[in-house]
């Protein structure tokens, strides 16, 4: 069966998200985030928040995943989880790039114990601005 057919273990992202969220570094907030992006190819990348001194160097763990994935060669995504201590949804800045390479994909949210909810990347960004604007 294709990857794309598979059932989303959502569980199995959630859990690759909270062990992310656990290298988060976060010294200024000290609010961890992790996240955990599904390829439509079945590969999970992982990402956490990393901070700056410089405070606007900071980076958010959900850009953190999909850069990595993009930097790897993946840019075809099914779903991220974003685990938080209290199940705070995506920034606005993440909703746009998320919605830049995959707006249908699914995002879950969680905190550590449950999950919480899930929606598509687009739903995160209604009327969005994206590639197609451009084209
Ligand atoms: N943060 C994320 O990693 N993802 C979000 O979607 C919201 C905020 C991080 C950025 C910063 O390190 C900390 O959470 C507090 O804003």
């Amino acid at each position: 069966m294709p990857a794309t057919e598979t059932p989303i273990d959502r569980d199995a992202l959630v859990a690759a998200a909270r062990e992310a969220r656990q290298r988060a570094y976060a010294p200024y907030s000290h609010y961890q985030v992790g996240a955990a992006l599904l390829t439509e190819d079945g590969v999970i990348f992982t990402g956490c928040n990393v901070e700056n001194a410089s405070y606007s160097a900071s980076i958010c763990a959900e850009r953190v995943a999909i850069a990595k994935a993009v930097s790897e060669g993946h840019r075809a995504f099914r779903a991220m989880a974003v685990v938080t201590s209290n199940g705070a949804t995506p920034c606005g800045i993440c909703r746009q790039v998320m919605n830049e390479f995959a707006p249908t994909m699914l995002v879950i949210i969680a905190d550590a114990k449950h999950i919480i909810s899930e929606r598509t990347a687009a739903e995160f960004l209604p009327d969005g601005f994206g590639p197609e604007h451009l084209a």
